[in-house]
């Protein structure tokens, strides 16, 4: 079972004025726990006033790397942002999940692509982490970033791109867009949404067909950047999103799953299987989603956001059928093979089964 474990912090640092870079440590015997594929993150658990509150943060090491490090921005009574820059010091542990997620890179020696990455202010967390792992694992691929943030000072993770560029020069691209700073071209002032992604491909031309785009940031930048793409062309299959913070209440989810109704009572008895295990309760049909459910039951089920966003409660349905309230964290090709957000479900038909175990 995905189960939270102490991991040590080994350095915490100032990375810009609102931001934070830590490196985290992982005990010997978890280790095998934490392997993880570039773009993926680490639900972290804290306990604020004994409640436990959880967050989601990309890590941006190269895949394989250890420590593992990731980026927090501060956010003004953001609870879990405030603690982590201000109450964590060197050798405190915090809890974490293992890595998870679907937004990552399949890394291949043999690979001869183009990546273009978009992302805003801390969206380039999961992105850096590609960036690292694609040049030093695939030596004949290449990177073009378009970053987005308001200006150089706020800029996370500028020095070790600039690094970066100086180790592949031939094969990282890196253009920073500001929205409240001057710069040479005036194509790189403004805020990347869509007209920018347009105003960049009418620039760049070539620079933008891309074997795979990865776009990270907010959701309305996710939205207009991902339209954007489409409309230039870009095969949607290969254009990966990760939003970060809660979704506005006009975005426009993923496809979610909308099954048939096919109950004959007002209960339903859900298996889960996790680690060859199984376990089974009864809900409400009109129970809230499954995740609080099994939690009424005494059982734990994976999650984090509980909003639809970062796929920590992703499972498949083997048997029976859920409709899903929202999905901003599953791809197309993943709802249509039948895997949820347990935290959006409830079930539809008598019985489910929900197998945590397959990939
Ligand atoms: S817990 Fe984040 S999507 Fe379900």
């Amino acid at each position: 079972m995905r189960e939270f474990h102490p991991l040590t912090i080994e350095r915490i640092e100032a990375e810009t004025k609102d931001s934070v870079r830590i490196a985290l440590g992982v005990p010997t015997e978890f280790a095998s726990d934490y392997g993880f594929l570039a773009g993926q993150h680490l639900p972290f658990q804290i306990t604020v006033d004994g409640r436990k509150l959880r967050r989601t943060y990309s890590i941006c090491s190269a895949q394989g790397e250890l420590p593992l490090e990731i980026g927090v921005r501060v956010q003004p009574g953001g609870q879990f942002s405030e603690f982590a820059a201000n109450d964590l010091a060197v050798g405190d542990t915090i809890e974490a999940m293992s890595p998870s997620g679907q937004f990552h890179v399949e890394l291949d020696a043999a690979n001869v692509k183009d990546y273009v990455g978009f992302a805003a202010g801390s969206g380039i967390t999961p992105i850096l982490s590609m960036i690292k792992s694609i040049l030093t694992q695939e030596p004949n691929s290449r990177f073009i970033l378009f970053y987005g943030n308001r200006k150089q000072s706020t800029t996370m993770f500028i020095e070790d791109l600039y690094a970066l560029k100086n180790l592949y020069p031939e094969r990282l691209q890196l253009n920073f867009v500001f929205s409240q700073e001057e710069q040479e071209f005036e194509t790189m002032v403004g805020r990347l949404n869509g007209d920018k992604v347009r105003e960049l491909y009418t620039h760049f031309g070539a620079g933008l067909r891309a074997s795979d785009c990865f776009v990270c940031g907010p959701d309305s930048m996710i939205q207009d950047v991902t339209e954007a793409l489409i409309d230039l062309g870009m095969d949607e299959a290969h254009v990966h999103s990760e939003r970060f913070g809660v979704p506005r209440k006009d975005a426009k989810p993923k496809a979610a799953e909308q099954g048939v109704a096919d109950h004959t009572t007002d209960r339903a008895t859900v298996t889960v299987i996790m680690d060859g295990h199984k376990k089974e309760f009864d809900m409400h049909r009109d129970d809230a989603n499954i995740v609080d459910a099994a939690a009424d039951n005494g059982i734990e089920l994976p999650y984090s956001c509980k909003g639809g966003v970062c796929a920590t409660c992703r499972c498949h349905v083997r048997e029976g059928e859920v409709t899903m309230a929202t999905n901003y964290g599953l791809e197309p090709w993943e709802v249509e093979k039948g895997f949820v957000l347990a935290c959006q479900s409830r079930p539809l038909s008598d019985t489910i089964v929900l197998d945590y175990d397959k990939i």
